[in-house]
């Protein structure tokens, strides 16, 4: 008796939580993310990931944020996922969900460096991956860049990289005026509880409530579902679990780098 009652309140706290994100996606919560206080101002948001698919398992509830508020985004993939061959078709995949995201194509770029290959204890050159980036912001005019924290949400090496890439160029020889967020790792319990990790997300959020620390609620979590069915290669029954009870796919946590 005692487990149907423990399933039950599990099941209702799901289902109360997925309706305090839907609330939340409807009123301007993260007002100060992307303004600074100021009256609106277009950014230019570089996206930085290391393979396709990053962007629609952990990035989605951002973009929807960045795109709905008409900020312009743009997606730079550091390689093309060529881990088991399928490198050429992940590419194209990659495209098809950023159409799915409302991100043109011709603001999505991948990089096929044979230096920087897919693949788990593959080390990635962090000059190298800070002079791509900079090459990228300059031409494309880019204010702020979105990556991931130095855990990566699930510890690949490949994500880890990236970030310290980022850092390297943003504690480098930089001149421009460059704002930096990470994406916030969590714990395994946070990272499978769904909409439930919102409570403590928005917790945290406001702690910090100089706004250094920011709780983006994914505006359209629909989408974050058809953008990852646009990477078939990758769309097997245990991806398609983790969307379902990963927390980012409902919200993300972002962190200012200083
Ligand atoms: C890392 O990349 C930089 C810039 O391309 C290069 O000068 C350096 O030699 C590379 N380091 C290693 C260990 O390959
Ligand atoms: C913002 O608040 C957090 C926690 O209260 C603190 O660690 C951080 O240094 C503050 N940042 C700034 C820029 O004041
Ligand atoms: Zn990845």
């Amino acid at each position: 008796m005692a487990w149907v009652l423990v399933i039950a309140s599990l099941f209702s706290l799901w289902i109360i939580s997925l309706c305090k994100v839907l609330l939340l996606s409807r009123i301007p919560f993260a007002k100060r993310f992307t303004q600074n206080g100021r009256a609106f101002r277009k950014r230019n948001v570089l996206l930085v990931i290391a393979h396709p698919d990053d962007e629609s398992m952990f990035f989605t509830p951002t973009i929807n944020f960045l795109t709905s508020k008409g900020h312009n985004v743009q997606i730079l993939c550091l390689s093309i996922g060529d881990a088991d061959g399928k490198g050429n078709i992940r590419k194209q995949e990659l495209f098809q969900a950023c159409v799915a995201l409302k991100i043109p194509m011709q603001q999505v770029k991948t990089v096929n460096h044979p230096d920087l290959q897919d693949g788990f204890g593959k080390v990635w050159n962090h000059s190298l991956l800070a002079k791509i980036i900079e090459e990228e912001i300059t031409s494309r005019c880019i204010d702020m860049i979105i990556t991931f924290d130095n855990y990566g949400v699930s510890g690949h090496c490949n994500h880890c990289d990236v970030h310290h890439g980022v850092c390297k160029l943003l504690h480098g020889t930089l001149q421009r005026d460059l704002e930096v967020w990470e994406l916030v790792s969590t714990n395994l319990l946070r990272k499978y509880s769904g909409p439930v990790d919102i409570w403590l997300s928005m917790f945290w959020a406001m702690l910090n409530s100089n706004g250094t620390m920011q709780c983006l609620v994914n505006e359209h979590s629909r989408r974050s579902f058809i953008a990852m069915a646009q990477h078939s290669s990758q769309w097997v029954w245990f991806r398609k679990l983790f969307v379902t009870l990963s927390s980012y796919t409902y919200m993300n946590t972002l962190k200012k780098v200083q």
